[in-house]
């Protein structure tokens, strides 16, 4: 059995928890942000590429408690067999956080452990420091005196599933948009809509989800550099993933005022697999308001935080009209616009969440 580290972002801990128990591994920790968890060594693949909520995973080669002065945290680095995991010519990128630890110099842990990793793999030469070069993450973790020794097998992200290649203003982390999804409670066979869909985030998401289709899509992950894993890791579990994938028919559509966004969002779906899934149309939220709906409705509607966010009180004061109109809809709706709560008689759940770094709440329709 081998030793993971999955992160994710605060308040996103249960979902991951789920994921993982998922693929049948047993979990040996949670923290925020963090989850811990043993399992086979296929999982460096499969995990990173089914992890929709997720950020990093993380590899864990040593954890070691009481750990408090830097001889020894020297030594136990040291000990790492680095030369199965630098291969020559690959950079080192060196990490380190400290929480509550006697060892709280981070910029020490960091040089102290990468000298002992170049001592291990160079004798007393240097490692490469040239960023074009494949690179090696290593992180060090320290917290309550236990050092963690890990490796970054994704590299970037894991809400960046690759295939939101045009920009646009305000779009929502991927792992996030997913999560709205599943904590809105939409049942597949329903419609869901999204009325200010931006880059159509959630509605790729939610077609990703309904669809079972892994959310990995058109990146490359770290650990297809690391030579010592069995070979076709990742070809093998992309097979797989791609044999457990659903075709059907779903209604998801998603607008927005702009014009460009059936173009933008419409191409961001088709990298993403799901182009034939969804409907986008370029519209006014206001047309909804005369139309009777059923199924669900997520969104991210304009909050006030940017200078282009104008009427944030109307458009808040509408959606909320539009859901005592429509009984029979679900919702969900993230939101920092704190009047929101004021403006209306709704009935609802809600929890905070961050979309980036902005402190938002989701609220939930509560089901009678
Ligand atoms: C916070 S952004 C949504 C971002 C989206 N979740 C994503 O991941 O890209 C809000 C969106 O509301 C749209 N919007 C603003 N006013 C609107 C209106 N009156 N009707 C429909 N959409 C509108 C904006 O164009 C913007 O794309």
């Amino acid at each position: 059995m081998h030793n993971f580290l999955l992160t994710t972002s605060l308040w996103l801990e249960a979902l991951v928890k789920h994921e993982v128990k998922k693929q049948g591994w047993e979990i040996t920790e949670v923290q925020d942000k963090a989850i811990y968890f043993q399992g086979e060594i296929e999982q460096i693949a499969r995990m990173n590429i089914w992890s929709r909520f997720g950020n990093i995973l993380y590899y864990v080669l040593d954890t070691e408690s009481e750990v408090t002065d830097f001889d020894s945290y020297f030594d136990i680095v040291f000990a790492q067999d680095w030369k199965k995991y630098i291969p020559i010519g690959f950079a080192v990128h060196m990490k380190a956080t400290s929480l509550k630890s006697e060892l709280w110099a981070t910029s020490t842990l960091q040089a102290l452990g990468k000298k002992a990793i170049a001592k291990k793999i160079v004798g007393d030469g240097i490692l490469s420091e040239d960023d074009g070069l494949w690179v090696i993450e290593v992180r060090i973790l320290m917290e309550n005196n236990t050092l963690r020794i890990l490796l970054n097998s994704s590299g970037a992200g894991l809400h960046k599933r690759g295939y939101r290649e045009m920009t646009w203003d305000a779009p929502m982390k991927e792992n996030l948009a997913a999560a709205l999804v599943v904590l809105s409670g939409w049942k597949y066979k329903e419609a869901l809509y999204d009325i200010f869909c931006g880059s159509g985030t959630i509605a790729i998401e939610a077609a990703m989800i309904a669809r079972n289709i892994a959310p990995w899509r058109r990146r490359k992950f770290a650990f297809e550099n690391w030579s010592w894993l069995p070979e076709n890791l990742l070809k093998i579990e992309v097979e797989v993933a791609a044999s457990k994938e659903f075709t059907g028919m779903y209604k998801i559509y998603a607008t927005d005022i702009r014009k460009d966004i059936q173009h933008i969002a419409s191409r961001n779906a088709w990298f993403a697999g799901v182009g034939d899934t969804i409907t986008f149309g370029s519209q006014d939220y206001k047309s909804y308001l005369r139309r009777e709906l059923e199924g669900c409705l997520v969104t991210n509607p304009p909050y006030g935080l940017r200078l282009e966010d104008t009427n944030v009180d109307q458009i808040h004061m509408d959606i909320a009209k539009l859901f005592e109109q429509n009984k029979n809809l679900s919702w969900g709706v993230i939101t920092a616009f704190p009047e929101f709560e004021k403006l209306s008689k709704l009935r609802y759940k809600k929890r905070k969440l961050y979309n980036g770094w902005e402190m938002c709440y989701f609220y939930k329709k509560e089901q009678n």
